[in-house]
């Protein structure tokens, strides 16, 4: 039987999860978007009711971390979880439901990626993290060991962030940063090394 997948999110982000879904062997994928103008994205037909689609997998597409997490938290189906085969993830790591692991990206050992999670192309986790629901960490980022990263917080590109860090729910990392010190208050943050905006 083909397998068949509709994409919450017609959208850059989910045309790159739609390449992901091809090689994880979907034949037939569909893009679903609220807004009404949009009817195709690329190759892909974008539909605005899923009545006729019930029995296509799903997955969420959406770059907006807190919009990912109520969009998800609604849907009655479970969500899947795409995983580029040139991603490279350790044998003892747990991945939730509708998470994305793109191209390049490495995850080490002991390493827990919750639900929603998004790690980006060429982007890296080191052993023993803890990335919690509705994180995204962006295009060639990198946290080192024992990292612990609270809900919807987004780390920009190429930030690094040292071992042992623990940063809390809703905070924004601008790219290029380095944080060498816990961050404890949801806010923006940048430079190296990386302090409140
Ligand atoms: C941090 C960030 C959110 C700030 O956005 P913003 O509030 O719109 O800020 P502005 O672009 O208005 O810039 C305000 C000032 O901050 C500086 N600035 C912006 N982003 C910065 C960054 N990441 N590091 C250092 N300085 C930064 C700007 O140069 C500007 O400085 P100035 O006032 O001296 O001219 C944004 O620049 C950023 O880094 N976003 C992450 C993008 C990203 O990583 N996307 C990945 C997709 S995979």
């Amino acid at each position: 039987m083909n397998k068949k997948l509709v994409i919450y999110g017609a959208s850059g982000h989910g045309k790159v999860a739609a390449d992901i879904a091809r090689l994880n062997g979907y034949e037939e994928i569909i893009f679903y978007d609220d807004d009404l103008g949009k009817s195709v994205l690329g190759p892909y037909q974008v539909i605005h009711d899923f009545k006729g689609y019930e029995d296509y997998d799903l997955f969420i597409a959406i770059g907006d971390n807190a919009t990912r997490e109520k969009i998800s938290l609604r849907m009655k189906k479970e969500i899947i979880t795409l995983v580029h085969p040139a991603a490279v993830i350790a044998e003892d790591v747990t991945i939730g439901k509708g998470v994305v692991v793109m191209a390049k990206a490495v995850v080490n050992s002991g390493t827990v990626l919750r639900d929603g999670v998004i790690v980006n192309t060429c982007a890296s986790i080191d052993h023993d993290n803890r990335i919690n629901e509705y994180v995204h960490i962006s295009v060639n980022a990198h946290t080192a060991g024992t990292v612990t990263i609270g809900k919807r917080t987004f780390i920009g590109m190429s930030v690094s962030i040292i071992n042992n860090i623990t940063i809390c729910e809703d905070a924004l990392i601008g790219a290029g940063a380095l944080v060498v010190d816990d961050i404890r208050e949801a806010g923006t943050y940048i430079g190296i090394p990386a302090k409140k905006k």
